[in-house]
């Protein structure tokens, strides 16, 4: 089997990660901050080491700021509807997934929120910050955009609009799932107010849990009420975060094992896979490009996500073919109908290769024999 789909998630995982899932739920996976005995505090612990962790790891300044969340789509909600009100104007890019576009939708129709969409594609970072500031109005609260596309090799140039945000006084929310663990985050730097992540992507955490890093100036109302093992005679959700946010029993083994892919990353490992995903990109991008009626979409910037078709082909065809030669890719609309509008491909979609630190170059060998064949 080879696994291509590593921008679903990643797999497979370290095995320091999977070892420690496997620690924490034979040796000390107690209910973390309900109780004080031996096992609630020692997940406790744990959780709070990653807590510290990620703070350091995304330059977030304060670990009572990273907040646990189920996903991404968790986070990103919350960011959205915890902080944005009637009247408010948001501006997002044109290759949203639907975890950014949903959430806005059910805003516009239920909160008098606005919303304007900025083009990306084919734009400098000049012209892209351009169609950011032309779309403004008096009442725009908030940009809220992907980092990077989760079907092309796109990105898009966060410090720069965390800087026009800042400068504007605007909220600045940054959908980190398909670049936490590929590219370098800076919360401060950045001037991101909230930045919402996987653990099972390219951190290379396991299911269940993701992260959701608040600046000061980002205080959503809670998405969830419930238990949070502190102020337990109020009828209100603490204050403070990140027990504000954490209704319920918090997924101690995926976390636990976020934090050991963090670690895995650190000492220049990171940067070592984002050149190998640059390396495969090219590989495949050439193999891709021998074959005829291929057409890969942007192509030119080497990146760790690699999208294309085959001409007269639906693409999830393909897709259903490669997977019956053993090769695991995700084609369609990656739950990302916006960006396949952009891109021209809204109806077919396309086949999507993502890159991670176990594939190889004769992986691709072999996908490009299974293409031809
Ligand atoms: N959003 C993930 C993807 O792009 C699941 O495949």
């Amino acid at each position: 089997m080879i696994y291509l789909d590593n921008a679903a998630t990643t797999f497979p995982k370290p095995r320091e990660v999977t070892e420690e899932v496997r620690r924490c739920i034979t040796r000390y996976c107690g209910n973390p901050g309900r109780g004080s005995h031996r096992l609630a505090m020692a997940a406790a612990e744990r959780i709070y080491e990653c807590r510290e962790l990620l703070s350091d790891f995304l330059g977030v300044g304060a670990p009572e700021r990273i907040v646990f969340t189920l996903n991404t789509t968790h986070g990103l909600n919350l960011a959205i509807k915890g902080a944005l009100k009637r009247g408010d104007h948001v501006l997002i890019s044109e290759l949203e997934h639907n975890a950014v576009r949903r959430p806005l939708f059910a805003m516009q129709q239920n909160a008098g929120v606005t919303v304007d969409v900025f083009p990306v594609l084919g734009l400098s970072k000049t012209a892209l910050l351009e169609g950011i500031r032309a779309r403004c109005t008096p009442s725009t609260r908030a940009v809220i955009c992907t980092h990077a596309s989760n079907i092309c090799s796109v990105t898009l140039p966060i410090a720069a609009i965390g800087a026009l945000c800042r400068e504007r006084g605007w909220l600045f929310v940054v959908d980190g799932a398909q670049s936490a663990g590929h590219l370098p985050l800076d919360m401060t730097a950045m001037h991101i107010d909230g930045l919402a992540l996987p653990a099972h992507k390219g951190l290379y955490g396991i299911q269940g849990a993701g992260v959701l890093a608040l600046s000061e100036a980002l205080l959503p109302a809670p998405l969830l009420e419930g238990g949070s093992g502190v102020d337990s005679r109020l009828p209100t959700m603490p204050e403070l975060p990140p027990e504000r946010y954490e209704a319920g029993t918090l997924a101690t083994p995926a976390i636990v094992a976020l934090a050991e892919g963090v670690r895995s990353l650190q000492g220049g490992e990171a940067e070592r896979i984002a050149q190998l995903e640059k390396s495969l990109f090219a590989a495949a991008k050439d193999r891709l490009l021998s074959l005829p009626d291929i057409e890969i979409y942007e192509g030119d910037t080497p990146g760790g996500v690699l999208l294309f078709n085959r001409k007269d082909t639906p693409s999830t065809e393909l897709g259903q073919t490669l997977s019956e030669a053993g090769i695991c890719v995700r084609a369609g609309l990656h739950c990302a109908p916006m960006a396949h509008r952009a891109l021209g491909t809204p109806e077919n979609g396309a086949v999507r290769l993502s890159f991670g630190r176990y594939n190889t170059v004769a992986q691709l060998d072999a996908l490009w024999k299974a293409l031809r064949k």
